[in-house]
């Protein structure tokens, strides 16, 4: 089940608040420019349908989406624990970043923590299917879906070159292992 947590970045033991209930995720998410929304779909795509038909179940929600955002493009990205590029791609993510462009994902199947760092505190967004997640340029944040990750996931974007990871240099993410 999807859940968010939130800690002051002080205390990774403590955590002030934690909620399994979408709309308060999504309303504590909003108090810091994080967008949260379930979409339900009518039906779910099989985890290993082709890029184009997970597209199309999806498509009503992207073109809204990409409406609002101004985002151009969509595409498949899908992780399984056997792909060979598993731990790289973990490592690559894991340490505390920002992008030029807002980082948009929608998890059709599995599941991966989304975490925020602003004003002090650390915001543990554990995303399931039907999640979508908006976490918007220039916001630390960092990426985890453990050392088994099993995901398939839309990817909202502009520009590619918008997913390039500026790395803070803040170890905090070590502080706070995903659970
Ligand atoms: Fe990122």
């Amino acid at each position: 089940m999807s859940r968010l947590t939130v800690f002051e970045e002080c205390s990774p033991a403590a955590p002030v608040l934690v909620t399994e209930d979408a709309a308060a995720m999504a309303a504590e998410l909003a108090r810091i420019g994080v967008a949260f929304q379930r979409w339900e779909s009518p039906v779910t795509p099989p985890a290993d349908a082709e890029p184009e038909v997970i597209l199309e179940a999806y498509r009503p929600y992207l073109d809204r989406l990409m409406g609002e955002t101004g985002a151009g493009s969509a595409d498949v990205i899908k992780l399984t624990p056997d792909h060979p590029s598993a731990p790289a791609l973990r490592e690559k993510f894991l340490n505390e970043h920002i992008h030029t462009e807002d980082e948009i994902r929608f998890f059709v199947h599995g599941s991966g923590h989304f975490v925020m760092h602003v004003d002090g505190r650390v915001y543990d967004a554990l995303c399931t299917a039907g999640d979508l997640i908006a976490v918007p340029a220039n916001i630390r944040h960092w990426f985890d879906a453990g050392p088994a990750p099993s995901f398939t996931a839309l990817r909202v974007f502009t520009d590619t070159s918008g997913w390039v990871a500026h790395f803070t240099g803040d170890d905090i993410s070590a502080r706070f292992p995903v659970a």
